[in-house]
């Protein structure tokens, strides 16, 4: 594998969960951005949200992403905002693949709606923040050289199985 694969797309699209699976069958590193920056910050991503501010938490994610691209091929999960920063999608461009796992809302609802860990959801209408957030982000993800469909019932191994086939 020369190029990265980097995985994009909303909270509750399962990057995390297929990119260990996808970095599983290529034998490769796999490298979630959120959890290299709560490591770093010795922190978990809501702790940083609410100690240092969203603002803090993206600068990091952009060194992140970075240092993470600069290392050898490895598929690379990223949080849910990473791919809205224009330097970032520079950033990926240069080192690797970006694929979108395009989920429906009513599905990304579903697995995340119990799922405190998502401090942009911490609102009085957290269904709505999220229909919101897609609605603004799916043009951005669209930019994605690659797009995965994500459907209600399919597992974390066919939604691999469909990367590595695109
Ligand atoms: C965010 C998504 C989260 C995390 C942070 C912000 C977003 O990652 O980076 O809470 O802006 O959508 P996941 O997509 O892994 O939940």
């Amino acid at each position: 594998m020369k190029r990265s694969i980097v995985l994009v797309g909303m909270m509750g699209a399962g990057k995390s969960a297929v990119g260990a699976e996808l970095a599983r069958r290529l034998g490769v590193p796999h490298l979630d951005t959120d959890a290299e920056i709560a490591r770093a910050a010795a922190a978990t991503i809501p702790e940083i949200f609410a100690r240092d501010g969203e603002d803090f938490f993206r600068a990091r994610e952009t060194e992140v992403l970075g240092r993470v691209l600069r290392g050898p091929p490895a598929v690379v999960s990223t949080g849910g905002g990473a791919w809205m920063r224009p330097e970032n999608r520079v950033l990926v461009a240069g080192a690797g693949v970006s694929v979108w796992l395009d989920c429906p809302l009513a599905l990304l609802w579903h697995r995340v709606r119990h799922k405190p860990t998502r401090p942009l959801l911490q609102t009085q209408d957290p269904l709505g923040t999220l229909t919101r957030l897609l609605e603004e982000r799916a043009p951005t993800y669209a930019l994605a050289e690659v797009i995965i469909p994500v459907r209600e019932g399919d597992s974390i191994e066919t939604t691999a199985s469909r990367v590595l086939e695109a």
